[in-house]
């Protein structure tokens, strides 16, 4: 890789789907990175040792301390012998491990802590996790510097590399018309709203073009995902919701493009593989040669686009709407939807129900600034609270 000296990361959310990822771009590039901690939720205590006894980790931690007695036996079996810690505080220690990057790659409003804890110990935070950026926006604005956080979502890291391209000068919003951010459209492309009723958690798990952990596949199904990426969209590159659009691209070859002023539309293509942008945020300014696989121009290729149907999929209109109000609006959608989503998956709720649950609870909500930590989570707690009590009782 270009990167003049070896990259020090900590990886958090190491046995998901990204964190897995992350990973093998890291195994195949030894000269490029160094691995200096790890942490996960505690579900997959061999999986978690066997990749802290590959990467000779200095740190690991679960967030379940019931699992450290677990992962400490799994880790002395293969001839490990981190630190290891246990326990939200512990995974905040390795969000604050000296190191270059952190990659947040912890699934849903839990990775709140984590990214403010890397940002505020300074570290270039590549950012999977979303839900702690839209959740927290205005307290992690405040503390990350101008370059500090690396979108790893791959629409936002193409908007990002679409933004390079504004000329010798940078990134200036004034030369932005609009962003233009691409969604598969998820398993139930086409289908109306009344279609979806009877939908089950497994055809919701197969999505078309990406493989994921489960939530963000469910959120990819309810089109919540694109409303969370819109929300995002926002807060890192400071563009108002009506100069973001959503357009419908089933392929998922161009990962989102950028509009200019002077009607020239710049576009990132490249099949649909997160190494790519989990390499470009670890690497960052440097790119990793061969982290994902090209488009094949020898093969003749149809990408097409089609407009978003609001009706069917109501939840980016909604994101809109929670975006554009602030404070703990964007908590509450996202709160609220962690538990619809976790309702559905078990079988206790229809698959429309999810969006139009999180609509009632956001109209209930009394917006408030989110000012503090405290403020947020307190958001999140009543509209988890409140997103039960509508579903109880509910089944399919
Ligand atoms: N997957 C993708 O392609 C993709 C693309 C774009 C963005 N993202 C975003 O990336 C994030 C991760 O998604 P994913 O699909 O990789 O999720 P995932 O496969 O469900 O993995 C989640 C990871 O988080 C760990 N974890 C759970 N709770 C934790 C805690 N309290 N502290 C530390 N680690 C904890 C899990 O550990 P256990 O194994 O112990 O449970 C697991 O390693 C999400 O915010 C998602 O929206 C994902």
């Amino acid at each position: 890789m270009h990167a003049k000296t070896l990259r020090s990361v900590v990886v958090l959310g190491s046995t998901g789907s990204v964190g897995t990822q992350a990973l093998d771009v890291i195994a195949a590039n030894p000269g490029g990175f160094k691995v200096a901690g790890l942490a996960a939720g505690g579900g997959r205590v061999d999986v978690l040792a066997a990749q802290a006894a590959a990467f000779d980790v200095e740190v690991v931690a679960v967030a379940d301390a019931a699992a450290v007695p677990a992962l400490k036996e799994a880790l002395a079996a293969r001839g490990a012998s981190p630190v290891v810690l246990g326990g939200h505080e512990g995974v905040a220690e390795v969000a604050a491990w000296q190191c270059d990057t952190v990659l947040n790659a912890i699934t849903g409003a839990l990775g709140l802590t984590s990214t403010l804890v890397a940002l505020e110990a300074g570290r270039a935070l590549a950012l999977a996790n979303k839900e702690s950026l839209i959740i927290g926006g205005p307290l992690v604005k405040r503390l990350a510097r101008p370059g500090q956080i690396l979108p790893v979502d791959s629409e936002h890291s193409a908007l990002q590399q679409c933004l390079w391209a504004a000329g010798p000068g940078g990134y200036d919003p004034s030369g932005v018309r609009q962003l233009v951010i691409t969604a598969s459209g998820g398993p139930f492309r086409g289908m109306k709203r009344e279609e979806m009723a009877d939908v089950t958690p497994e055809m919701a798990l197969a999505h078309p073009t990406w493989s994921m952990g489960p939530v963000i596949t469910i959120n990819s199904a309810t089109l919540v995902n694109k409303g969370l990426e819109v929300i995002e969209a926002h807060l890192l590159f400071d563009l108002g919701f009506d100069r973001i659009e959503v357009v419908v691209h089933p392929q998922s070859v161009i990962h989102s493009m950028v509009e200019y002023v002077d009607g020239s539309t710049i576009a990132q293509a490249s099949p649909p593989d997160m190494r790519l942008p989990i390499a470009l945020a670890l690497a960052h300014p440097a790119r990793v040669p061969g982290a994902a696989r090209p488009v094949d121009w020898t093969k003749a290729h149809t990408w097409t686009f089609e407009p978003l149907d609001d009706t069917a999929f109501p939840a980016v209109a909604l994101a809109r709407h929670v975006g554009a109000e602030g404070g703990t609006a964007p908590a509450v959608y996202n709160a609220a939807n962690e538990t619809c989503v976790e309702a559905f998956s078990r079988g206790g709720l229809r698959f429309p129900a999810i969006v139009d649950t999180v609509a009632k609870v956001v109209e209930e909500h009394r917006v408030t600034p989110a000012s503090s930590v405290e403020e947020v989570l307190a958001a999140d707690a009543w509209a988890r609270a409140r997103a039960a009590e509508l579903t109880a009782g509910q089944s399919f």
